[in-house]
């Protein structure tokens, strides 16, 4: 996937017009508002010179800051900004890999840069982020998002006095809502859009204070039964199509496998079938709602079970699509296509 952000003609083109970006000194002050001014840790993600951590540490008199980029063009910038400042320190990272060990922070920010990664890769930053944060510490992203529509984001670039043709290949831009969604799946409290102005937001939320487990706790290992809500089956018949889904895992294997041992399934499978093996069960509203989850879930390289009725007892005979199953898995990878959905 594209990227230009580690060239330096590309960064310094950016440094030449960032102060011209329309409301960002309003997103930046909304960003401050959710900062507590004795935060004692800061990470910038994609810090670019530097100009977010700057602000955020004349907030916040007492804090040390983390400034990570992976464009060497940019921390030289962001280096100078700060000059002898000992109370920052700078890291050359792709935000694509896992972050390093950077130790806790009780606030992590980014401006416009998260937008860069593929949406897998944000979700799971977004659960990183939360596993870097301290009790109570706030991840305030201020972001590019996408329009609803494609006239918006015309509109959104005319006013910027750029055209759909010149937009930055790096640039994958997704929706504030299922950035919300992700941010409460993975654990987040107190979770919104704090500021918007077109396609720039402010998305934000708080760790739990005194949280137990974290989200990338191995152990997390889930299946999700999706049904389809819209086909107003009976409670029975629901039970039934579910039960059908949670156990075409098992059922197929040993269909297609004889015999079948513990050590023939994945690690998450195995800890799923001798532990407490959890089940979520939540709903869609239509059958292309239902398939693009399927799809989404196979992409994700999830084991999916899609269950179709053959319609004797409802659907007028007619063979229907009822629900699916998804994993077991790790939690964190499910949620990641089943996150926005709600509980049935
Ligand atoms: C639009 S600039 C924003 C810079 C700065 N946060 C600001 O608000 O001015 C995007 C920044 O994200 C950084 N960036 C993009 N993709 C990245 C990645 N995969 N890993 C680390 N940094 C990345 C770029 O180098 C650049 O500094």
């Amino acid at each position: 996937m594209t990227n230009e952000w580690t060239k330096a003609l590309h960064a310094e083109a950016y440094l030449a017009r960032m102060k011209d970006i329309p409301h960002r000194d309003e997103g930046e002050a909304a960003l401050l508002s959710e900062i507590s001014s004795d935060s004692r840790r800061v990470l910038d993600l994609g810090c670019g010179n530097g100009h977010l951590l700057s602000l955020v540490l004349a907030h916040c008199p007492g804090a040390t800051g983390v400034a990570l980029d992976f464009s060497p063009t940019m921390l030289e910038k962001a280096r100078e900004r700060f000059g002898g400042d000992g109370r920052v320190t700078f890291v050359e990272h792709n935000m694509d890999d896992p972050l390093p060990d950077l130790g806790s922070f009780d606030c992590v920010v980014s401006s416009f840069a998260i937008h860069h990664c593929t949406h897998a890769r944000k979700r799971q930053l977004y659960t990183e982020i939360f596993t870097l944060l301290e009790s109570g510490g706030v991840f305030c992203n201020l972001e590019h998002v996408s329009s609803p529509t494609r006239e918006l984001h015309i509109r959104f670039l005319e006013i910027l006095g750029s055209r759909p043709e010149d937009d930055d290949p790096s640039n994958k831009l997704l929706d504030v809502e299922t950035q919300l969604c992700w941010l409460r799946a993975i654990g987040f409290e107190g979770v919104d859009c704090f500021w918007k102005w077109r396609e720039l937001a402010l998305l934000s939320g708080r760790k739990p204070s005194n949280t137990g487990a974290t989200p990338s706790e191995p152990t997390r290992i889930k299946q999700v039964v999706v049904l389809r809500h819209d086909l107003k089956m009976r409670r029975g018949k629901q039970i039934a199509q579910g039960a059908h889904a949670a156990m075409s895992f098992i059922c197929r294997r040993l269909q297609a496998q004889d015999p079948v041992s513990l050590d023939d399934f994945t690690d998450a499978q195995h800890k799923w079938l001798t532990g407490s093996f959890a089940k979520v069960c939540c709903r869609v509203n239509s059958e292309p709602e239902l398939m693009e989850i399927h799809d989404k879930a196979l992409d994700a390289g999830l084991e999916v079970h899609l269950i179709t009725d053959s319609g004797k007892t409802e659907f007028h005979g007619v063979p229907t699509r009822t629900c699916l199953s998804i994993g077991p898995d790790d939690a964190d990878k499910i949620d990641a296509v089943t996150g926005c959905l709600e509980l049935l």
